[in-house]
């Protein structure tokens, strides 16, 4: 069978998706797969649908807009191509923080509380009177973020009233929505799922250290200060609770094949929801792939057993 990964594409996160799918490429021909990589660009579409180019399964790694929000899969899906990963309408859905938070939420998983906040509404009523509302309904510290994104580009945290119409301004920069969410203090935690032959599984749980306690983009594309601790530096009862709710996030949201769930671990132990992702980063430095040679697999073999159920 002949795989075309599809990744780079036009969000901020290009760069991490080209690396995801040059990583993801290498794997699977190691394992024997004929595989190339194809950029979303203006001959995707011809590629993916002419018949002497066409290929048997697409696996969408592109992260961020057009990738993780559902467009891309809208097309494999009208182009009757099989592919690996969340349908358009799960995508979608998990691509929207907030509304994921509640989907989330009423399946009973905690996540922070939280505010949306559209840029018109902030230019609308000015930067003084916004940051009065948010910090009256939300305390401090605060985590600014776009309601869509990814790679913690646009996030900040917010310790002073201060430094808020700043956080907002930086986060518009990448979308017209913001969710102010209270931050809570404790462990980082990523939870990967796979759903092979119909088995959805949990990876080990990793934590995510760095020094200054912000996993921000340049600690995500760089090997750096960060640390992974796998599994998550937790009790045997508190990581048996965060992979449940990495499971019931996936099953929540109608997510497929492969996500990502990332979690805070509160001073309670409970997991508090942050968001899934349907496009996982797949890089040398991404956790999915290191919580998956953790439990002893072999990228390859694992790479190319998603594959094959999807394929079956
Ligand atoms: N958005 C990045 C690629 C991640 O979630 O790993
Ligand atoms: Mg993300």
């Amino acid at each position: 069978a002949s795989i075309v990964v599809i990744c780079g594409g036009l969000s901020h996160e290009r760069d991490v998706s080209l690396s995801s799918g040059h990583r993801v490429q290498g794997f699977l021909k190691e394992a024997g797969w004929k595989v190339e990589t194809h950029d979303m660009d203006a001959s995707l579409l011809d590629f993916l649908t002419n018949p002497s180019t066409r290929p048997d399964l697409v696996w969408p790694l592109l992260h961020g807009a057009n990738g993780e929000d559902g467009s891309i899969r809208d097309i494999l899906e009208m182009s009757n191509l099989p592919y690996i990963g969340s349908r358009a309408k799960a995508s979608r859905t998990a691509w929207n923080k907030p509304v994921a938070k509640n989907i989330v939420r009423k399946a009973g998983i905690q996540t922070p509380h939280s505010v949306t906040l559209p840029e018109s509404i902030f230019r609308e009523l000015g930067a003084h009177q916004v940051v009065t509302l948010l910090v009256n309904s939300l305390g401090l510290p605060l985590f600014v973020k776009p309601s869509s994104g990814g790679s913690a580009l646009g996030c900040s945290m917010v310790e002073d009233m201060d430094q808020l119409p700043q956080a907002l301004i930086n986060c518009f920069a990448y979308g017209h929505v913001a969710l102010i969410e209270q931050a809570v203090t404790g462990i980082e935690v990523s939870v990967s799922v796979l759903e092979i032959d119909g088995q959805l599984q949990t990876l080990p749980p990793l934590e995510i250290w760095t020094p200054d306690g912000i996993y921000n983009y340049e600690a995500r594309v760089s090997s750096g200060p960060t640390k992974f601790y796998i599994p998550a530096r937790l009790s045997t009862d508190q990581l048996k609770a965060v992979r449940q709710a990495a499971l019931t996030a996936h099953t929540a949201l109608g997510l497929r094949d492969i996500s990502r769930t990332d979690f805070i671990i509160d001073s309670n132990g409970v997991p508090q929801f942050l968001e899934s992702n349907v496009a996982p980063g797949m890089t040398a430095t991404s956790q999915l792939p290191q919580s998956a040679i953790a439990a002893g697999y072999s990228l390859s073999e694992l790479y190319s057993s998603l594959v094959q159920s999807v394929l079956s």
